[in-house]
């Protein structure tokens, strides 16, 4: 697996790569440097290009004229040796685990907020960051992918149909669209009677539906914006959660990938400096993506996420080849054996998506440091240790 480290790869920002100084020191992850002061001092920017295909043979992107920022190439992370040192070669300890960076301390148990709470609020909008920080949530998943200008945004799918009052890709966006979005009157909130059976002030539960039809209340979430990354991480930094930032994996073409992983990890060194202690993890089912992220900021703690069904044999391949910390598998089809052997080599494991309680201390009993919830205002409690 290669990555480019061409400057004329990144988004036109001015912004020039970071270089992490500082590193990981702690086997204990709450404990850990986060991330680095980066080297550079400039602000993320917004590059003013469309993100139109390049076509097969082409490696510029077309309607600019700026050229590439100056600066050294990103600094490449650590793949081990390409080959074998002589004296493993031949023997048993060739093809030995080098496990990852930072082990996962066993007892870690972390409960992370799935697109904020989301069974509370419209998914990944401020709104449901703010109400899993209301729940004591302390650390937040969000799905991240790239507009035509820059822009980082946080959605989940790859259209805006289901989760907004508009309809159709977002790719062709740019960020003066954004405030014309409603990403919250689509969700309506649940009955009074919260899943704990009791109601908001601890009442009987509320009547039977009355048999006359009641026209439908706006959402107490209409208005609510399409945030971008920029926004999220402020609203987070600020309330002192910790952030999964899931990189999708993104449908707009190759310069789209690169300002993607760009645009978020010039956000993250913002962050960084920002909010220091607040720690950051970055996702990804797409290997590609995760492979550049960790090329472009090499401290950046990172998790491979795997969808049902292929947590496949070959899992340790991509986990030491990436780098990554963690492995992020469904739930659906999850064995204990091979939770086991993943944590029997210190990576993480981080559960998604688990909203029933009993599965999810079924899961941290197996060893799981980590579950993905819709609904952190029940099982936020289940959390010890750090992630
Ligand atoms: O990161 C865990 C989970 O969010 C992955 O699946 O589809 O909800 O992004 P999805
Ligand atoms: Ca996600």
């Amino acid at each position: 697996m290669t990555t480019s480290t061409d400057p004329a790869d990144r988004p036109a920002t001015g912004a020039s790569p970071a270089t992490p100084a500082a590193s990981a020191t702690s086997a204990t992850p709450a404990a850990r440097t986060v991330l680095a002061p980066p080297a550079t001092s400039a602000p993320p920017a917004t590059p003013a290009v469309p993100a139109a295909p390049t076509g097969p043979a082409s490696s510029g992107r077309p309607g600019t004229s700026q050229q590439p920022p100056a600066g050294p190439p990103p600094a490449r992370h650590p793949h081990g040796p390409a080959r074998p040192p002589r004296s493993a070669a031949g023997s048993p300890a060739a093809f030995a685990p080098t496990g990852p960076s930072a082990p996962v301390p066993p007892g870690t148990r972390t409960v992370l907020a799935h697109r904020g709470a989301s069974a509370l609020a419209p998914e990944n909008t401020l709104a449901a960051y703010r109400l899993a920080a209301d729940h004591g949530a302390r650390w937040v998943e969000l799905d991240v992918d790239v507009i035509s200008d820059g822009t980082i945004i946080v959605i989940h799918d790859s259209r805006l149909d289901r989760t907004t009052n508009r309809t159709g890709p977002y790719y062709g966006l740019t960020a003066a669209d954004l405030p014309t979005i409603d990403a919250g009157s689509w969700f309506h909130a649940p009955a009074a009677s919260t899943a704990t059976g009791r109601t908001a002030a601890g009442q009987a539960p509320p009547a039977p539906v009355p048999l006359t039809p009641v026209p439908a209340s706006p959402s107490p979430f209409a208005g609510e914006p399409l945030p971008t990354l920029a926004q999220a991480l402020e609203l987070l930094g600020a309330r002192g959660v910790g952030v999964n930032v899931e990189l999708k994996s993104c449908q707009a073409g190759a310069t789209a990938c690169r300002w993607l992983v760009d645009g978020v990890a010039e956000l993250l060194d913002a962050h960084a400096r920002a909010f220091p202690g607040c720690e950051v993890l970055v996702s990804s089912f797409n290997p590609v993506l995760l492979d550049r992220m960790g090329a472009r900021r090499p401290l950046t703690r990172r998790a491979l996420l795997v969808e049902r069904g292929l947590l496949l044999d070959d899992w340790r391949s991509y986990a030491e080849i990436l780098g990554v910390e963690a492995v992020n598998p469904a739930d659906a089809g999850l064995e204990r054996g091979r939770v086991e052997e993943i944590r029997s080599l210190g990576y993480g494991v981080n559960v998604w998506t688990v909203n029933s309680r009993r599965r999810a201390e079924e899961l941290f009993e197996w060893g799981v440091t980590g579950v993905f919830t819709d609904r952190v205002h029940e099982l936020g409690d289940l959390e010890r240790g750090a992630c």
